[in-house]
């Protein structure tokens, strides 16, 4: 009989405000996919929970096409021409909580343990990375916690790192979907010296603050001048949100990925950071709820039921 594996995917949230295209943390939210490879060329896909109405369930579905580029890359794609996919779906759609990080390193993770582990986790994160086009929501899909990462002649490298203090981190989810290619286009294809200069500092004295678990100084690590201003217009009410989380209590707060999630980090007060950021939304004419999550520290791991 076909055997079959389940594997538990994170969601992720990437830049961390300054570290655009480097930084991200996993969150403990988590889609889980369970995968049995056919050798007769059938797909069957079925999809449960979060954006599940809008997900493809035939041969365009990210999870399968996921598949089927790690079958061609490790030669196996003539042995396997089919797929069982099951998704239960935690992460929401189109949120920047990189959900279409979760069904790539979910599928590649599962196809990978049901091939014996031809992959090594650099090797998924190679193949993940092609696939979605930047590191910095896989890599911590992958590897769990706080991830750095960089592509350097066309190879991505991160490393990942837990917080030595304890964060929460509070995510304002809007009910209106924008997605990471509108985000992009919002952006100069230039910037000032300074503003590269206002997020180097930033982004450095972040991982440096997180690693070395001093929150004094997260209190501007988490500001930043190369994306989220010009992405504002999409998000309306963003620097009002951010005000808001700030006054509850908030350490920092920052566009969780692309947007339009916006991600408080604190150390407490989780609930009443989240009430403040969805009143200040609803302020804009914007409906939203918040989820109080912590930083996932497995990434991609096999469920055994
Ligand atoms: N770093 C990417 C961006 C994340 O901000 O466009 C999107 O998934």
């Amino acid at each position: 009989m076909a055997k079959s594996i389940k594997i538990r995917v994170p969601g992720t949230s990437a830049n961390c405000g300054p570290g655009f295209d480097c930084l991200g943390v996993s969150c403990t939210i988590y889609n889980d996919i369970e995968l049995t490879l056919l050798k007769e060329q059938e797909l069957k896909i079925y999809v449960e929970g979060e954006g599940a109405e809008n997900i493809p369930t035939d041969e365009r579905n990210l999870a399968w096409r996921s598949i089927r580029t790690l079958l061609g890359r490790v030669g196996a794609e003539g042995e396997y021409r089919g797929a069982i996919i099951r998704m239960q779906n935690g992460v929401p759609l189109s949120r920047g909580l990189g959900s279409s990080a979760a069904a790539i390193v979910g599928a590649l993770k599962a196809a990978n343990v049901l091939l014996g582990n031809p992959l090594d986790r650099r090797g998924l994160l190679q193949v993940a990375t092609d696939l979605e086009g930047h590191p910095d929501n896989v890599a911590p899909a992958i590897y769990g916690g706080f991830t750095v990462s960089l592509v350097a002649d066309g190879v991505p490298e991160s490393f990942s790192f837990l917080p030595r203090l304890s964060l929460k981190l509070v995510v304002a989810v809007p009910d209106f979907h924008l997605s990471t290619k509108e985000a992009r286009n919002a952006l100069p294809s230039e910037v000032p010296m300074k503003d590269a200069v206002f997020n180097i500092g930033r982004a450095a004295l972040l991982v440096g603050a997180l690693a070395k678990g001093n929150a004094s100084f997260l209190r501007n690590a988490f500001d930043d001048a190369l994306h989220q201003p010009y992405r504002s217009k999409l998000i309306p009410g963003m620097y009002d949100v951010f005000a808001a989380a700030k006054k509850a209590g908030a350490l920092g707060v920052a566009m969780s990925g692309a947007g339009p999630c916006i991600i408080a980090y604190t150390a407490e007060r989780a609930t009443e950071i989240g009430e403040a950021m969805v009143g200040a939304f609803r302020e804009h004419g914007v409906g939203a709820r918040f989820l109080a999550l912590g930083v996932d520290r497995r990434g991609a791991h096999i469920v055994k039921d």
